[in-house]
């Protein structure tokens, strides 16, 4: 089968996002933002922002007040709460706040997002070990999850997100609580899934995790996008419309 090539296609696509919290907390507005297959952008900005308001748009945990997004070719507003496994299947989650379930094991904790998925146990077994080896865990397989310190809860959290290698995983904050060395074994691990062609959208007050980087970087501030640094050539034009944009206002004001 032959195929011409094709530039990326949009695997996130958000247009015109707002979100009002009750009575009047803006808590994003205006947002627009495409995410390309096989990307890794990074949401940064900062506390109060918006990084995980938006994140949570993007799994549709909560809906926006305003706009339009569609996640892997689904559109959110139109998903019916009975399909809402179909997006989960394809969007993974490491939630900053990790919630594991405290009385469970740390391979209990990552299984349960392949047992959901019918995946067979011997895979599942070999599946969570590599992924506590990877992220320097392997001796607390059998440790309650309650009994871990916050940066070992953090790569548990890590671990199920990525499980079922999901085509696209967000990572909400995912190295606040670690250490320089384990935060270069979980960005190992996300390039190791970008390369077979995993979209990530990584929210962090990390600058270290992008600085120097080609990737992406998205900062929210007070709920608007306030730059794009590292912006890819698909949205310079929407840049350079800010920037008129801007131009204007300011001639306006003089
Ligand atoms: N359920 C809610 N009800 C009311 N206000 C909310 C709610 N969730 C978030 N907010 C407000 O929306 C704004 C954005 O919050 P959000 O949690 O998205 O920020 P953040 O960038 O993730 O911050 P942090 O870096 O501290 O995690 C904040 O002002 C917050 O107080
Ligand atoms: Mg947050």
């Amino acid at each position: 089968m032959s195929q011409t090539p094709t530039t990326p296609s949009t695997i996130i696509d958000l247009i015109k996002i707002s979100k009002t919290y009750h009575p009047d907390i803006q808590a994003l507005a205006d947002i627009s933002l495409h995410v390309c297959q096989g990307e890794i952008i990074f949401l940064t900005g900062a506390s109060g922002a918006g990084k995980t308001t938006l994140r949570r748009l993007i799994s549709r945990i909560e809906k926006p007040t305003k706009g339009m997004i569609e996640v892997a070719g689904l559109d959110l507003a139109k998903l019916p709460r009975n399909k809402i496994h179909l997006l989960r299947r394809k969007v993974g989650t490491a939630y900053q706040d990790f919630k594991l379930l405290s009385d469970r094991t740390v391979a209990d904790n990552i299984a349960i997002a392949m047992e959901v998925m019918y995946r067979p146990s011997s895979y599942i077994e070999h599946r969570t070990r590599t992924l506590l080896d990877q992220l320097d865990l392997v001796k607390k397989y059998s440790t309650r999850a309650g009994d871990l310190s916050r940066g070992e809860q953090q790569r548990v959290a890590i671990a199920r997100a990525v499980a079922n290698n999901p085509e696209i995983v967000l990572a909400d904050e995912p190295t606040g609580n670690l250490d320089a060395e384990t935060t270069a074994r979980v960005m190992a691990l996300f390039h190791q899934l970008n390369r077979q062609g995993t979209t990530l959208l990584i929210a962090t007050h990390d600058r270290t995790l992008f600085e120097g980087t080609s990737h992406r970087v998205i900062e929210l501030r007070f709920g608007k996008i306030r730059s794009a640094a590292n912006e890819s050539p698909e949205n310079s034009d929407e840049l350079i419309g800010e920037l008129e944009e801007d131009l204007i206002s300011q001639e306006s004001e003089q």
